[in-house]
């Protein structure tokens, strides 16, 4: 018999605010149509959706603080991987932080987003292709370095992707995982965005069974960090 406390916790757990708000979308759905609802979604208006909603909420001036000698440190890696690039919002700072002969990918599912990535950056530096990240055409160890920012709450089954960007990183090679949390916040956002949120701790776990350290959290401002907001940021490391 379960005691009265871990009733509760799981009475808790059941009828969280979070919970209740997050979006089943990815929970219902079999891995073949869901894959192809993102890719048709992101296709469309809500592609370009992605570049106001970087605006509104800052993201788009907030990416310049997180990829940069004083946060994760592009200096020194030959290959670097935009996983799930979109509109090429991080492959615009990567572009300015990399070595002049680092080579610069960036793969997505949605063709639409890899076209308005190309129309972004203006730049033909960045090699552009059409990838699911659970299935990337690289050998093994390829990377110095991954950017995965808000792509892991697409997947149905994270682990699948972080083993798959573990095994093209290289040993000692870094990742840089941006995700949606498990808050109110995160669980709305879930909701416009038909994607999965994920708690910290659950996170810590499925990373360490994909061989990735948790290397440093990081917090896009102290306000970010007071109230929670901003989604999960951590430093990965090939273990
Ligand atoms: C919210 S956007 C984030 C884009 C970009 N990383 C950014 O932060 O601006 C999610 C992107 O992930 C892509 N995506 C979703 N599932 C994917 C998969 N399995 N493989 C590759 N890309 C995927 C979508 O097409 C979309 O462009």
């Amino acid at each position: 018999m379960q005691s009265p406390k871990s009733n509760i916790a799981q009475l808790r757990k059941r009828f969280s605010i979070s919970q209740w708000i997050a979006s089943k979308v990815p929970h219902r759905k079999s891995p073949d149509v869901y894959r192809n609802m993102v890719k048709s979604y992101y296709n469309g208006p809500a592609g370009w959706f992605t570049l106001l909603s970087g605006l509104l909420t800052g993201h788009e001036v907030l990416a310049e603080r997180v990829i940069g000698p004083n946060g994760f440190d592009v200096r020194g890696c030959k290959k670097v991987l935009d996983a799930g690039t979109g509109n090429g919002r991080y492959l615009r700072v990567l572009l300015k932080q990399v070595d002049p002969d680092a080579e610069l990918i960036g793969c997505d599912l949605s063709i639409g987003m890899l076209r308005r990535a190309h129309q972004r950056l203006k730049s033909t530096r960045p090699h552009l292709l059409t990838a699911d990240v659970t299935r990337l055409p690289y050998q093994d160890a390829t990377f110095d370095a991954v950017i995965f920012g808000w792509v892991l709450e697409h997947l149905q089954e994270p682990l699948h992707g972080l083993r798959e960007l573990a095994r093209v990183l290289k040993p000692g090679g870094k990742l840089l995982l941006m995700t949606t949390e498990h808050t109110v916040l995160g669980a709305i956002c879930s909701r416009v965005y038909h994607c999965r949120t994920t708690k910290r701790s659950e996170l810590k776990e499925v990373c360490r069974l994909a061989g990735l350290t948790w290397h440093r959290e990081r917090f896009w401002t102290p306000v970010h960090k007071w109230t929670g907001a901003g989604g999960i940021v951590v430093e990965l490391h090939r273990s």
